[in-house]
């Protein structure tokens, strides 16, 4: 069987499955050994060990660890290790990341390690290169590890943060009881843990943070509908005078850089609510370790200094394990190990099978003119939109309407909209356009990625004669008036790299962004007119 990981990318925490996670924190811990035994044997079967295997750093935005504990890591398997120096690239004189990586990939790199502010940047140079690498016939399609984008995911901190806790219990994966603390909302590395933690059969979260700085309602729903147990708290003191104290403390920094106006005027009283006191020594359980992402703010660290030389230190450790996690990582992508994985892979979602627009048979129906809603005319040639939003409120349907007139073109010359009631008194909208017109399947997928749940009628000689029925289509794109409206992510129009939004249908019946990961209804992704 062919290795599994080789060649694979890193961009959220789920593109490794829970078993192929649970064999990567087997192999590290292997390996951890190894190294503080000076096992060179066992070292060397982790080894790339080929001088021309091209290990890139690309970090657009500042960085300690995460940068330097994979340059030791490529080190280590005796690789070409490169870093590109973004402060005299020539992206500073606008190139494009997709120039500027696909350009990278033709000088025999295997492998990107990048940072930037850019959502879903590495999840679209892996398909961008990829193309790339086709059309040039390149000897390899790049793998891409995301080492952090915006408030977005930083999986390789996820890893090295589950690898300390499972340390911690003796690599025992049937439970976890972990308290969130800090800057819950910004903070990549918490939001990591909504799927991260899904490699404990069982799991208890509790979040500490004052409102502002409180998780996004998202990742708790993707929390809770991973089975977690979610418990919430506004300081560290209420958690200590009413929660049933966890044993292990993930506590992250407030990200002021990315904060705004409005919450920076509260800036002390939220530190206070997250920093941890002398006086709350005595409240906590016997074992407790604290851990952190670092780094910690020289000034106002929410672990003060005073704690570094107690036992509630897990956070150097933390730190160190990042160099072996990631030494594993590369192990894993460049194919040396995994050989021997046997679990479930995580798959590519399959969309292909489901069929989201139905032609259904027209009814014959008796008298037509009594079955036309209030105040409808009858057409004798063209198409009626009907249930459009049903059971919405009016003023939604009417705005609704106006934005799929808009998507198909239907704006102008004649016909009209109607509010309705149906038979069973919800609200509906329909749209009616004289003149013969025959959807193209474009149009089609247009309508159904617009106005799901809805009909459409094409009338001929007063007569329907075909129609179809609306699904929401499992994947859209390739729609130039659509975007992602999270203004930090690559496909938002405000990157300026010209990306083509692309959205997979939730479980919800919203879309998410295909590289950010930002939810949207079916309403929101069609741009402004
Ligand atoms: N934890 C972490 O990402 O640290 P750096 O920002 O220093 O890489």
């Amino acid at each position: 069987m062919s290795n599994v990981f080789k060649g694979r990318s890193l961009c959220v925490i789920e593109d490794f499955s829970i078993d192929e996670r649970r064999y990567f924190f087997k192999k590290t811990n292997e390996l951890k050994k190894a190294i503080l035994n000076d096992d060179e044997k066992a070292m060397d079967s982790f080894r790339i060990n080929d001088p021309d295997f091209g290990i890139y750093e690309v970090f657009l935005e500042d960085s300690t660890r995460t940068k330097e504990s994979f340059r030791n890591a490529a080190n280590f398997h005796h690789a070409k290790v490169s870093e590109l120096l973004c402060s005299s690239s020539s992206i500073n004189k606008g190139e494009s990341y997709a120039d500027t990586f696909n350009m990278l990939s033709g000088y025999s790199n295997q492998i990107f390690i990048v940072r930037s502010k850019v959502e879903g940047l590495t999840k679209w140079l892996s398909e961008e290169t990829s193309e790339y690498a086709e059309r040039n016939g390149l000897k390899y399609k790049p793998a891409f590890i995301n080492a952090g984008d915006g408030k977005h995911e930083h999986p390789t901190q996820e890893l090295l943060d589950e690898f300390s806790f499972l340390e911690k219990q003796d690599m025992d994966f049937s439970h976890i009881h972990l308290a969130l603390v800090g800057d819950l909302y910004h903070g990549r590395t918490v939001h990591s843990k909504a799927n991260g933690l899904k490699i404990f059969d069982s799991v208890k979260v509790d979040l500490v943070a004052p409102s502002e700085l409180m998780m996004p309602e998202n990742y708790i729903e993707i929390m809770k509908e991973n089975g977690f147990e979610v418990n919430i708290y506004p300081s560290i003191e209420a958690y200590l005078d009413n929660g049933d104290i966890a044993t292990m403390w993930y506590f992250t920094r407030p990200q002021l850089e990315r904060m705004g106006e409005r919450i920076l005027k509260k800036e002390a009283e939220l530190r206070e609510a997250i920093t941890f006191k002398r006086e709350f020594m005595d409240r906590l359980k016997e074992g407790t370790k604290f851990y952190h992402p670092l780094p910690r703010h020289k000034e106002h660290p929410t672990i003060p200094t005073f704690l570094d030389k107690t036992d509630l230190n897990g956070w150097e450790m933390q730190a160190i394990n990042g160099m072996y996690c990631r030494i594993t990582l590369l192990s894993l992508i460049a194919g040396k190990i995994g050989d021997d994985f046997d679990g479930k892979s995580a798959k590519e979602r399959d969309y292909k099978s489901e069929e989201y627009i139905v032609e259904v048979k027209p009814e014959k129906k008796e008298n037509k003119e009594k079955n036309i809603s209030e105040g409808v005319r009858p057409i004798r040639d063209g198409i009626v939109i009907d249930h459009i939003l049903k059971g919405a409120d009016p003023k939604e349907i009417r705005k609704h309407i106006s934005l799929i007139s808009s998507v198909l073109g239907l704006d102008e010359g004649r016909g009209g909209e109607w509010i309705s009631q149906a038979g069973d008194g919800r609200y509906k909208g329909i749209i009616f356009r004289p003149g013969l017109r025959d959807f193209s399947r474009k149009e089609l997928k247009r309508l159904a990625a617009c106005a799901p749940h809805c009909t459409l009628n094409i009338i001929k000689d007063g007569a329907v004669y075909k129609k179809f029925r609306t699904h929401m289509p499992p994947r859209i794109y390739n729609f130039e008036d659509m975007s992602c409206k999270n203004e930090a992510c690559i496909s938002a129009p405000e990157s300026k790299e010209g990306v083509a939004a692309k959205f997979y249908r939730t479980k919800d019946g919203e879309y998410e962004c295909a590289y950010c990961g930002h939810v949207h209804s079916f309403k929101e992704i069609w741009n402004k007119r």
